[in-house]
């Protein structure tokens, strides 16, 4: 459930009219709403109610500080995985030990960064990785608190490009090996083992999986504790998928993955940590787009938006579906007609939907994607020199622009020229 809903024939995030908000920022741009973020993260609390735990926000999915604030406001963590996001959290208003380090090419200066401000862990994905920690963290007179992140060779069945578990993917240490490399972290003095972690994948739709991964991290943890590790912290990843699609059958919910949790891990007596991104921030945003232009192809209709590839990569990227609504809600019965909904980039890679039966649209219409609010504006760029769209936050009946448009001069400045030329 979200917060975008029609009210007297105009969709509203909350109690505020989309076409408001296009009036007052100009298009495309994305907008979240405050009462869906704070749901989402809810739904969660909800579910590991009982177990100690950390819901640790995946940053990636969507970095603005003021909806990192939202969540942080409601007691979450953060995941993060680079310098800037770790900076990014902080300016927020986060503290070091609610945020987690996580990603597979962490450098000696990130390091040194995270734990000069304060971390709660990082997530090891590497022998190298170890290694460099440890010199960084004698270095500077202090111990690390580390999880190494295991691959636990369980099958996500996501997209190719979004699973991680499997044993070719770049990503942890191969289960088989985690003993040999806990033993290796025990010798290390600049680094403290707090627990395991696993992250298997993305958008999943099927609990299966990670049943199957939680059942081997639970067999890792009595392994390693009958080895002699103080495992007292489980970091499970995030990964829970949404639907895309109002018309297909719903995902699984969180209780129902917090049942998974339970199950699996609970009788273990270690804090949970869970990094979710897209079930919380995905429907939680919508990229609001005008019409330019209809074109009546030989075959088919176009709808030639003033948003692009560049604005919402995912459907070129993995031929990822959002739901295209008219901001205008359509009278009831109103005969669909199958449009090519596209960009201006000049790729034919820029096509948001083929064939995607929609009510009449005209030239000036404003249409939203829903689902944007996890993976859009992050993975924005200035490609054909389109600066990047704003952001908005909905709370109530108030918004707020929470990030501005670049002005055209902001774009070309960022460029210099050198003296020769
Ligand atoms: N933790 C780790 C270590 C991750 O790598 C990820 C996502 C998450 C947590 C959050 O996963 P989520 O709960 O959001 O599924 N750009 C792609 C998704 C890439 C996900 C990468 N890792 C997309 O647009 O579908």
């Amino acid at each position: 459930m979200d917060h975008f809903l029609y009210r007297d024939g105009a969709l509203h995030a909350e109690d505020v009219a989309i076409s408001d908000i296009a009036a007052a920022v100009g298009t495309p741009f994305y907008i979240y709403s405050t009462a869906t973020l704070e749901r989402h993260y809810r739904l969660f609390e909800e579910a590991l109610a009982g177990l100690p735990h950390l819901i640790c926000f995946a940053m990636k999915s969507n970095g603005n500080l003021a909806v990192i604030r939202t969540l942080a406001e409601l007691g979450a963590g953060i995941d993060v995985v680079s310098a800037g996001e770790y900076l990014k959290a902080r300016a927020a208003g986060v503290p070091g030990d609610r945020i987690v380090f996580s990603g597979v090419g962490k450098t000696r200066e990130e390091m040194r960064l995270a734990l000069d401000g304060g971390i709660r862990q990082f997530n090891v994905e590497s022998e190298p990785e170890l290694l460099a920690l440890n010199e960084v963290a004698l270095s500077m007179g202090v111990r690390a608190p580390i999880t190494v992140r295991v691959n636990p060779d369980v099958d996500a069945k996501t997209h190719e490009k979004i699973a991680t578990g499997k044993k070719e993917n770049k990503f942890g240490i191969p289960i088989s090996r985690a003993r040999a490399v806990y033993a290796e972290a025990a010798a290390l003095t600049g680094i403290e083992v707090v627990g395991i972690d696993v992250h298997i994948g993305s958008q999943l739709t099927d609990l299966e999986p990670f049943e199957q991964a939680y059942l081997k991290v639970a067999d890792l943890t009595r392994q390693l504790r009958a080895d002699g590790h103080d495992i007292h912290r489980l970091d499970l990843g995030g990964g829970l998928g949404i639907p895309y699609e109002r018309s297909n059958a719903a995902p699984p919910l969180p209780l129902d993955y917090g049942a998974v949790i339970k199950r699996t891990v609970g009788d273990l007596g270690c804090e949970v940590e869970i990094e979710p991104g897209r079930l919380i921030s995905g429907n939680a945003g919508l990229m609001v787009s005008r019409v330019i232009y209809v074109k009546s192809g030989e075959e088919r209709e176009f709808l030639i938006l003033d948003s692009a590839m560049n604005d919402l990569v995912r459907p070129s990227m993995y031929g990822a579906h959002h739901d295209i609504v008219p901001v205008i809600e359509p009278a009831p019965g109103t005969e669909m007609r199958p449009y090519d909904v596209v960009g201006p980039v000049c790729e034919t890679g820029d096509t948001f939907a083929k064939q995607r039966p929609l009510p009449p649209i005209a030239a000036g219409d404003l249409v939203a994607f829903r689902s944007a609010g996890a993976y859009g504006a992050v993975m924005a760029s200035e490609y054909n020199a389109r600066p990047l769209i704003p952001e908005v936050l909905v709370k109530g009946d108030q918004f707020a622009v929470i990030r501005a448009r670049p002005t055209y001069d902001e774009l070309i400045n960022r460029d210099t020229i050198p003296q020769w030329l």
